[in-house]
């Protein structure tokens, strides 16, 4: 039986796709038909292995090393996606990394290197998208809208986090970010979301789950009673590059097992 793909035709840019949420929703992207380019900084490998498991659902898909938060990497990888490509239509604004420490020990560096990687890189990237979409408009063969971006954010955009003063605030952000560029580019038909991501089975949290204790203590902040996998992720993304969430804009969707529900209130307040 055919399986209808919801992206087909459709060029997409997963940043951090490497590895974790990014290597998922890349994945995810590729089986619903969409030609892919896996951003990486680091770890040649692990990239190149993401574009063969892509390339084995038929369509096309490369590997570009570029730091986000370089304004002529960023520059280099739109202008190279137009290229290989012909266009871009799906932007989604991934990469993002933790430098964690307490507030009194946090280094300018630790926060600058989390605000320039997870708030100014995605940015960046939204900018180029932003000029490439309008450049090229609506093209109704394949998609209602001009282009859309989904910017990964995190319950940490409305969950105080100590000890993480840097990536909260990063998240933060993102949320405001995310939702002016949507205010600003609706008019456009460019449709710009947030997917918010609670625990996550991922490298960026492993301390977080790989011991029995560890994966209890989680448990407490997820009603839903499980850890969330980049796939859960993945088919959130799916959606909302497709035009089966055309009229969804400016919205971000908790993909959380709970975790915004405020746990603790569930026995106590
Ligand atoms: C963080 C993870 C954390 C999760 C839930 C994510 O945004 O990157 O380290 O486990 O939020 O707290």
């Amino acid at each position: 039986m055919a399986v209808h793909k919801v992206l087909t035709g459709q060029k997409a840019l997963v940043t951090g796709a490497n590895s974790g949420i990014g290597q998922g929703v890349a994945i995810a992207l590729g089986q619903a038909g969409a030609d892919v380019v896996v951003n990486y900084i680091e770890g040649d490998d692990a990239a190149n292995k993401v574009v063969d498991d892509i390339r084995r659902f038929g369509v096309n898909a490369y590997a570009h090393q570029a730091d986000v938060s370089s304004e002529q990497d960023v520059a280099g990888m739109f202008k190279r996606i137009v290229q290989e490509f012909g266009a871009i239509d799906i932007l989604i604004n991934n990469a993002g990394l933790q430098r964690d420490a307490a507030v009194h020990d946090m280094t300018l560096a630790q926060w600058n290197k989390v605000l320039s990687v997870n708030l100014t890189g995605q940015f960046l990237c939204a900018r180029e998208a932003a000029r490439e979409f309008l450049r090229r408009g609506v093209v109704p063969a394949v998609s209602c809208a001009a282009g859309k971006i989904v910017c990964m954010s995190s319950v940490h955009q409305e969950i105080p986090w100590a000890g993480h003063v840097n990536y909260a605030s990063s998240k933060g952000g993102i949320k405001l970010m995310m939702e002016s560029l949507a205010q600003e580019l609706a008019p456009h038909r460019i449709r710009v979301n947030a997917i918010a991501p609670g625990a996550i089975r991922t490298p960026i949290n492993t301390s977080a789950w790989q011991t029995r204790d560890a994966y209890n203590q989680l448990m407490k902040l997820v009603p839903y009673g499980r850890i969330g996998e980049p796939a859960d992720i993945a088919r959130a993304a799916v959606w909302l590059a497709s035009d089966h969430s055309d009229y969804v804009v400016g919205t971000t969707l908790f993909v959380d097992g709970g975790m915004t529900l405020y746990p603790g209130f569930s026995t106590g307040g």
